[in-house]
């Protein structure tokens, strides 16, 4: 790959990075603004990282736009958020198409109004071809949500003996989640200071390397992410495994 900023390893580039992208509300109070204000500088954000990642090779990237959470934030900020994701979606995605990026959409849409709901599928259709970057937005989505979906359909495919409950497999869970065909995270980056992961990709972070920074989402850069990739490439990833095991497996793959 050629010009790839030069603290990046292009032999450890995380296949699937995952952002939690925080700090927009506060980031609009700090400068005077409307918490609207946030959010849409939030997409230009969006927008830059969707091209960095595309840029080093990333895979899939899954970005937490709305969660379950915050459809209990007050109306007029629900109907903000949403009316947005709508106008960025319509203004963004002849871009998408023209660099390659397959829009994919986890999370409990048929809450989202029709508005939003027909303008994310004229999106992902037009998309469905691009074979770079998958955009994975988390839309409505919480990962418990996904978890009581998820054991529902295995309890009625065990109900209706469909499925042996002896065969039951992380696989099986896997392969019942919004995610399941991506593989896990490699990488989950938290902007906006707080170090927790409030109910996203619980079970798909089980061994990703968890990367948090105080800079607010409308303020993190293309170089912003690029730092969190270079931190991830210097962590030796163990999976439950000695250091000299990690070390023996990969001169032995070489
Ligand atoms: C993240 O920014 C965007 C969404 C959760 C939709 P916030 O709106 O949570 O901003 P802060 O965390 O209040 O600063
Ligand atoms: C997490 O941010 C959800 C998204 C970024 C969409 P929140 O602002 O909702 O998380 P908490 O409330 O600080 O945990
Ligand atoms: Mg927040």
């Amino acid at each position: 790959m050629t010009n790839l900023p030069n603290n990046i390893d292009p032999e450890k580039v995380p296949a699937h990075v995952a952002i939690i992208m925080d700090g927009n509300g506060r980031w609009a109070k700090a400068r005077g603004l409307d918490r609207t204000e946030g959010h849409v500088a939030g997409v230009d954000t969006v927008r830059t990282i969707i091209t960095a990642a595309s840029e080093i090779g990333v895979k899939y990237l899954t970005l937490y736009a709305f969660s379950t959470e915050n459809w209990n934030r007050p109306p007029e900020e629900v109907r903000a958020l949403l009316h947005l994701i709508v106008v960025a979606l319509e203004r963004e995605t002849p871009d998408l198409i023209k660099n390659n990026v397959r829009l994919n959409v986890i999370g409990d849409i048929d809450r989202m109004p029709p508005e939003s709901y027909e303008s994310l599928r004229r999106s992902l259709k037009a998309t469905s071809h691009c074979t770079g970057l998958q955009v994975n937005l988390a839309l409505s989505y919480s990962s418990r949500w996904e978890l009581v979906e998820a054991a529902r359909r295995i309890a009625s495919l065990a109900a209706s003996g469909e499925l042996d409950p002896a065969e039951i497999t992380e696989q099986t869970v896997s392969e019942m989640l919004t995610t399941a065909s991506v593989p896990d995270p490699d990488l989950l980056i938290r902007t906006g200071g707080d170090a927790r992961v409030s109910n996203f990709l619980l079970w798909q972070i089980a061994y990703s390397e968890l990367y948090f920074t105080n800079i607010f989402w409308p303020a993190f850069s293309a170089d912003d992410f690029f730092k969190a990739v270079a931190e991830y490439q210097g962590r030796e990833r163990r999976f439950g495994l000695t250091s000299e095991q990690v070390s023996q497996s990969s001169e032995s793959s070489l």
